[in-house]
């Protein structure tokens, strides 16, 4: 299947379950590799990512079995420090293994990972830390090899709070001789779900979700078990095809408080939404309010949602603008939502959206995942019929997204 076909105009109903997050269950799957045993991760989504970053352990020799939501992963039998070529390349989040296999195996030998469809994404700062505790990294044409004798603390200052380097150094740091501090770290609510589970492992972790992480580093750590957190950014698409269409619906499995910032401009752009004590309900919404949006590092508003928030705001009654702070090329939906008619320039990293009064359907691209989710939320209130290409990136992050959105009255189908 790789299109994804929308008749829109339809109101949605009922209840969406929000599966586990994608971006916190990748470093959890990566954090595995630190203790010997068997380690459970219940709520993980079943996502080609997810897959992909199974198909890396295995390769370096540990195993991994899915069933019922639930991931087994066996790390006894972890023996090879290469991670491999074609899976790195396909998903950037592979490098995460970078760490723990550093604080496990002394070596790591990871292929440069790709840039991507949003830009460069280079490593710089997880490179950072791992050689303020000692590691001697060598930069080749295709990989990156690291060897240690044993890790040690640092105190690591990072120059802008990267997510992924805040994840990579906490593992490392997690078997380090001696305490890290990491300053200026990355405080997503996925970091948190990170030290809770190294925790449970028999971390000591203290200040995560916060700007400055203490690790204080231990002999070994033993398997967990852990529940993964709910994905907010599948909850926020969620809310915007509810609020696009002018539907009510009641999205289960969320915690509100990682919401925040997405309530708060929906809000103004006037989505109603009532915070129950089971989930969040959105309720039919009067006329899009143009609004302003800036994307920020956590607790600001998530880039994640960017893209999807630009398709809404694509029928507001007014012009948007919208500045992409964190990645310096997160605008390539620009040109597949104007194919529906939407009124979209860019300056910079300042897109202007000035509201049409209509969406038509057309045949547009997923160019990256969220700019996929973006096509699904204009579509769905477009005229007419959108044909979705690439689809591939969409089922990279959103787990059954045909399924939840034909089980809520979408007009939906895959071919
Ligand atoms: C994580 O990516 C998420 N992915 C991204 O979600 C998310 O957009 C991003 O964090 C920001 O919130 C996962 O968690 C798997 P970063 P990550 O390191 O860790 C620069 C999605 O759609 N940077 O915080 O790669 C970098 O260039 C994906 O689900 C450096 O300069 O993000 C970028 O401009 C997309 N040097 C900025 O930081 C480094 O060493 C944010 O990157 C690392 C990053």
């Amino acid at each position: 299947m790789n299109h994804i076909i929308i008749e829109g105009g339809h109101r949605l109903s009922g209840t969406v379950h929000i599966s586990g997050a994608k971006n916190a269950v990748l470093p959890l799957i990566a954090a595995a590799l630190l203790p010997d045993g068997v380690s459970e991760i219940e709520e993980t989504p079943w996502l080609t990512d997810v897959c992909y970053m199974c198909d890396v352990l295995n390769y370096l020799g540990a195993q991994t079995h899915y069933e019922n939501g639930t991931l087994q992963i066996n790390s006894t039998g972890l023996t090879d420090c290469t991670a491999p070529f074609e899976e790195v390349q396909k998903m950037r989040a592979s490098f995460l293994v970078m760490g723990p296999l550093l604080a496990r195996l002394g070596a790591a030998r990871i292929p440069l990972p790709g840039g991507c469809a949003i830009g460069a994404r280079p490593i710089d700062l997880h490179l950072k830390g791992f050689e303020a505790m000692g590691a001697r990294v060598t930069i080749g044409q295709r990989y990156i090899e690291a060897q240690v004798n044993h890790l040690h603390g640092a105190r690591i200052y990072l120059d802008f709070p990267s997510v992924g380097a805040t994840e990579n150094i906490m593992m490392a740091a997690s078997l380090a001789e001696g305490t890290t501090i990491i300053e200026n770290a990355a405080k997503e609510p996925e970091i948190v779900d990170l030290a809770n589970f190294l925790g449970a492992m028999g971390a000591r972790i203290k200040g995560a979700g916060t700007d400055v992480v203490r690790i204080v580093g231990v002999g070994s750590l033993h398997p967990a078990r852990h529940t993964t957190i709910p994905d907010r950014i599948e909850a926020g698409s969620f809310m915007l095809m509810a609020a696009i269409t002018g539907s009510e619906l009641f999205l289960e499995n969320v915690i509100t408080s990682h919401l925040q910032p997405m309530i708060a401009k929906m809000n103004d752009a006037g989505v109603r939404i009532i915070d129950e004590i089971d989930g969040l309900r959105v309720l039919p919404s009067g006329p899009i309010m143009p609004v302003e949006i800036k994307t920020l590092p956590y607790p600001g508003f998530p880039t994640d949602m960017q893209a999807q928030f630009m398709a809404y705001l694509a029928l507001a009654a007014g012009s948007s603008t919208i500045r992409e702070t964190v990645f310096e090329n997160r605008f390539m939906h620009v040109a597949e939502l104007a194919k529906m008619g939407a009124d979209i320039t860019v300056k910079g990293h300042t897109a202007l959206i000035k509201g049409v009064p209509m969406l038509k359907g057309a045949y547009v691209e997923a160019t990256d995942l969220r700019a996929g989710a973006a096509m699904i939320v204009a579509a769905l209130a477009a005229e007419g019929e959108t044909v979705i290409g690439q689809v591939d990136h969409i089922y990279r992050g959103y787990e059954n997204i045909v399924g939840k959105l034909i089980d809520v009255g979408a007009k939906i189908r895959e071919e």
